[in-house]
């Protein structure tokens, strides 16, 4: 007759099972307490946090003078590669680098290492997802003319230049948004596509340049 099987027998597994859970328990404690702490910080940096806004790693901010930042209820940020499925090979970063320039990104939002700048203004509108290492930049950074091109300041900024991601668009990983661009309602970016000019609602668009390759059902 089999002899029956103590706890004690079964140690080494339960205690191995124990101690992960133990670990991955603490490891959500120490990440929601981080998470208020980034917060926080985010909010003395001048940010502004709508509720529940969730913040799991520590995300890269600078706003220059009388500009904004704004990330509304329920969006996630994820700077830190555990919190993701893909990783994420650096934080979030969300720099305006112009007076008057605004970042605004808009209710149940996810974001993971993602890097957002602006010099005019980006708009995320509701529900838009942004997979690992997306690249939004309204502006170019330096002149395109050879001469200035090294030492002058950052291009001056044009309304054209807006960046406008609307509803429930989802923009595969690594992808890159330049700056006049928007991307119409319930449109899908494919991974690793440079997005140069619009695209339309309600399509799937990939490549560089980036351009529809179907349409999406409503
Ligand atoms: C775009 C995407 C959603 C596929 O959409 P789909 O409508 O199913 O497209 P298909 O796979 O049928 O491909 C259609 C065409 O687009 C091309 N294509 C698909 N994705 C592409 C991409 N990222 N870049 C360039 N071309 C792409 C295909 O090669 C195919 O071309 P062909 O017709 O010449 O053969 C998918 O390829 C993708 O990029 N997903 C993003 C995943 C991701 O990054 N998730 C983020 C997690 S954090």
């Amino acid at each position: 007759m089999p002899k029956p099987t103590t706890a004690h027998e079964g140690g080494p597994e339960i205690r191995r099972a124990a101690l992960l859970a133990l670990h991955r328990a603490s490891a959500r404690i120490h990440g929601r307490v981080l998470g208020a702490i980034w917060a926080r910080e985010l909010q003395a940096l001048g940010v502004t946090l709508g509720h529940d806004t969730r913040i799991m790693g520590r995300p890269v901010v600078d706003i220059a003078p009388d500009s904004a930042i704004t990330i509304h209820a329920r969006t996630v940020l994820v700077s830190r590669p555990p919190s993701t499925a893909l990783g994420t090979s650096r934080p979030m970063v969300l720099r305006t680098v112009h007076p008057g320039a605004s970042i605004e990104i808009g209710e149940d939002c996810g974001l993971s290492g993602t890097a957002i700048c602006s010099a005019q203004r980006v708009q995320l509108a509701k529900r838009v997802l942004v997979g690992a290492d997306v690249i939004i930049a309204d502006t170019d950074f330096h002149p395109v003319d050879v001469i200035p091109r090294r030492f002058s300041p950052i291009p001056i900024p044009m309304a054209q230049d807006q960046i406008s991601i609307e509803d429930d668009v989802f923009i595969g990983a690594r992808a890159i948004v330049l700056r006049g661009v928007t991307i119409g309602r319930g449109s899908v970016i494919g991974a690793g596509s440079v997005v140069t000019s619009d695209i339309p609602p309600f399509v799937v668009a990939a490549g560089n340049p980036c351009r529809p390759i179907r349409t999406i059902d409503q």
